[in-house]
């Protein structure tokens, strides 16, 4: 019989901090997000909101504005820190060293689309893990979508995002 193999050093004496990366579009970001960044950030060491450079053709905010936007909003949070990346989020992940993607379900519908990436993703890098966090109640229906439908037809959106989002989207929506 062979000999148990040690751990490597690393892993015994020195605690590794634990990063994940919560990647998306956040073209604003809303209380769902915010929801979903901080009870990520109870679990792991440090949480970096990934703002997807890539994603849409014809975005409301530019990605500064996103990141300036979630920056202003944890700037009370050292945890919590903003990036961009561009093309392949695996890619990204590798770059920063970092092995868990975040990301978020409302609903049965969001299901299909997300199990396919993060198994698309496991393919691609297998020793980076997809962890799924359910919304929170309150905020199962919002969406990036609704609170810019809702805001350019002049409704109220101060119960789906930060008070500084607000405040940047009327810029955007100025007769309103
Ligand atoms: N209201 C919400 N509650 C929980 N998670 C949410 C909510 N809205 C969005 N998310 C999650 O946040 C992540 C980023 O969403 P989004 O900004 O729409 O970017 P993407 O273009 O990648 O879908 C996704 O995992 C999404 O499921
Ligand atoms: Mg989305």
């Amino acid at each position: 019989m062979s000999e148990p193999t040690l751990l490597p050093p690393s892993k015994v004496t020195s605690h590794h901090k634990t990063v994940a990366v919560f990647p998306g579009s956040f073209d604003p970001v809303t209380f769902g997000h915010i929801d979903l960044i901080e009870r990520s950030a109870v679990v792991f060491d440090e949480v970096i909101v990934a703002v997807a450079s890539n994603q849409e053709k014809t975005p409301l905010f530019t990605v500064d504005e996103r990141i300036d936007m979630i920056e202003g909003i944890f700037s009370h949070n050292s945890q919590v820190k903003v990036e961009t990346f561009e093309g392949l989020l695996i890619n990204y992940l590798v770059k920063r060293e970092c092995h868990v993607i975040i990301r978020g379900l409302r609903a049965v519908s969001d299901f299909e689309y997300e199990f396919q990436m993060a198994l698309m993703n496991r393919k691609l890098a297998p020793g980076i893990e997809t962890f799924f966090m359910a919304s929170s109640a309150l905020y199962t229906y919002v969406s990036s979508r609704i609170v810019k439908e809702l805001a350019s037809l002049g409704g109220d959106v101060s119960d789906l995002v930060h008070p500084l989002v607000e405040k940047e989207i009327k810029t955007k929506y100025p007769s309103r």
